[in-house]
């Protein structure tokens, strides 16, 4: 079939692979977003329901998403500290401006990135990204550190996700008719990476407010 003679690139509906896109910038990246979490702090949010999540997050740029018994949302200021959030890395902003024309979505440019962090078992049941207010913006994600394994389900929670291994460098744009399709990671292996130790990184690009 078509896709034996693409085998680098997956070409799904509204959603591109960009395998190892951030490669050369990974180190930068990382020391980034250790930069961001001496300014807010990596934290386990709850669900409105009051269920921890497993993996741990912070925020960079003008809003952060937060989760609390009052729902999901962004927010200006970071409920740990009461202060904004720290700023948008530079080279965050150039590589999501890049990975997202590469993915068919030149001119776009994020106000926020959200980081999550996955140790060992850590990983996020499918989903949609809804609480932002442009949804002609794309989503972009990039994953650094301990592979993982990425669902793409569809518009309904009940189709069954495609499962799409991601590793350190990789990068994802969806959008369009794929903006609000349900996604998640399964629960990452243990294992050691030389930049990020026992974790995965992963950064969501987003145009929130
Ligand atoms: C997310 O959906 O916000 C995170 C996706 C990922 O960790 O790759
Ligand atoms: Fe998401």
């Amino acid at each position: 079939m078509s896709q034996d003679l693409f085998p680098d690139t997956l070409a799904l509906p509204g959603l591109t692979y960009l395998p190892g896109f951030a490669l050369g910038d990974e180190a930068d990246l990382v020391r980034a977003v250790l930069d961001v979490a001496q300014g807010a702090a990596f934290r386990r949010m709850k669900t409105p329901g009051g269920r921890e999540m497993s993996a741990a997050m912070t925020n960079c740029g003008a809003a952060g998403w937060v989760s609390d018994a009052k729902g999901y949302r962004y927010a200006r200021l970071d409920p740990l500290s009461g202060a904004p959030w720290p700023e948008m890395p530079a080279i965050f902003r150039a590589l999501a401006e890049r990975a997202a024309a590469a993915g068919g979505f030149a001119g776009f440019t994020p106000d926020m990135a959200l980081i999550n962090r996955y140790e060992p078992g850590a990983g996020m049941s499918l989903h949609q990204d809804i609480d932002e207010q442009d949804f002609s913006a794309p989503i972009v994600s990039v994953s650094l550190g301990l592979p993982a394994v990425f669902l793409w389900g569809g518009l309904s929670r009940a189709e069954k996700p495609a499962r799409l291994p991601l590793n350190s460098g990789d990068v994802l744009v969806w959008g369009g008719v794929a903006r609000k399709f349900f996604h998640g990671i399964a629960p990452v292996k243990a294992g050691a990476h030389s930049l990020t130790g026992t974790a995965r990184l992963n950064l969501t690009f987003r145009r929130a407010l």
